[in-house]
């Protein structure tokens, strides 16, 4: 007898780029391993109603190269009480599941650990665009929008070279700078402003017109959403310099589009780790890739450590657009 033979899968919080390609890799790998595989639509929120299908290998054809995630996804406030995660667990028992993947953020990777405090055995497939999880030196989706936002700096370069403009534009990440911090590399933004580092408008300021002595008129400045107001800022900068400063915020476009190669082949190798994990009787495991390499974290650490900002990172953006 295996340790599963019927495993459900969902996606859950902010979609991501990518989880088309993990729920592919989840039921690809599934089937070939003679599992059934059942999907849960609209995440948590999909689990309390019961919202079961039945995968058949066609079912996740031509989704690969889709953002956005076929089984949709949703936000539930009911399965963050104890009662609505032993309603959920009694849902996937009632079902006949005897595993489950979840793909998403650190919201869902929470959920993941209370099911399996109810008894049911989870394995984490983590998948958002603010690459906020330790365990992993990429979420599924990241890289994605990481370049979405580069395509957009490069657009606005021309207009804030053209008409010798100071442009602000606020990225998401909530809670976390890595999307700025990529994005303003590769964009070579003049400052990054991100939640892990303080930052003080003086020097950003002194910045901009140290720059505009030696004849550099326009400047990039990305926020990300959780270290200030995009707007906020721009305002500040117009009153203080006044330079002439537009501000972008760029929102929900960096969550949607058709998923980088690098995301689908991470989501592809999570996804059937995940199955692996599941069939060897593992429980209570994120998997990731490190160096490379695809690793398997424990949740419950994972979850209670912090993912730190690559600060040498932000330092060498910092002297590169000196
Ligand atoms: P993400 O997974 O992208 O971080 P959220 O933080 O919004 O997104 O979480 C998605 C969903 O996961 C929530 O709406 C809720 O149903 C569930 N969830 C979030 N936090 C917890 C928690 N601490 N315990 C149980 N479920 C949670
Ligand atoms: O977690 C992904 C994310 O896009 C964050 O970057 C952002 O703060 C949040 O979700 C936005 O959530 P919503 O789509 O509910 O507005």
């Amino acid at each position: 007898m295996r340790p599963v033979e019927r495993i459900g899968v969902l996606t859950s919080g902010g979609d991501a780029p990518g989880m088309n390609a993990a729920i592919r890799a989840v039921v690809r790998k599934g089937i070939y391993h003679g599992l059934d595989v059942i999907g849960i639509r609209r995440g948590y929120l999909g689990l309390l109603k019961k919202e079961f299908v039945r995968f058949t290998l066609g079912s996740v054809g031509d989704i690969i190269q889709r953002g956005g995630t076929i089984l949709h996804t949703a936000r539930c406030e009911e399965f963050k009480t104890p009662e609505g995660q032993a309603q959920g667990a009694a849902n996937l028992k009632e079902e006949g599941i005897e595993g489950l993947v979840v793909i998403g953020g650190d919201g869902s990777l929470r959920g993941a650990l209370a099911l399996a405090r109810f008894g049911i055995p989870v394995v984490g497939v983590p998948a958002t665009i603010d690459n906020d999880l330790p365990g992993t030196d990429y979420t599924i989706g990241f890289d994605t929008a990481v370049n979405t936002v580069v395509e957009a700096i490069n657009k606005i370069r021309d207009t804030a070279t053209s008409h010798e403009r100071t442009f602000v534009i606020e990225v998401m990440g909530r809670h976390a700078g890595h999307i700025a911090l990529y994005a303003g590399l590769a964009g070579g933004a003049e400052s990054i402003l991100v939640p892990e580092i303080p930052y003080d408008i003086d020097e950003i300021i002194f910045k901009l017109e140290r720059g505009l002595n030696r004849g550099k008129s326009h400047s990039i400045i990305i926020v990300a959403e959780g270290a200030g107001s995009g707007l906020e800022i721009g305002q500040e900068i117009r009153r203080r310099t006044g330079l002439e400063t537009r501000i972008t915020i760029l929102g929900h476009l960096q969550r949607g589009g058709t998923p980088t190669a690098l995301d689908r082949i991470l989501a592809s190798r999570l996804g059937a780790k995940a199955i692996d994990l599941l069939m060897s009787g593992e429980t209570k495991k994120m998997v990731g890739v490190v160096n490379g390499e695809v690793v398997v974290s424990d949740l419950e650490e994972v979850l209670q450590k912090k993912r730190e900002l690559n600060r040498e990172m932000w330092e060498l953006a910092g002297i590169l657009a000196i």
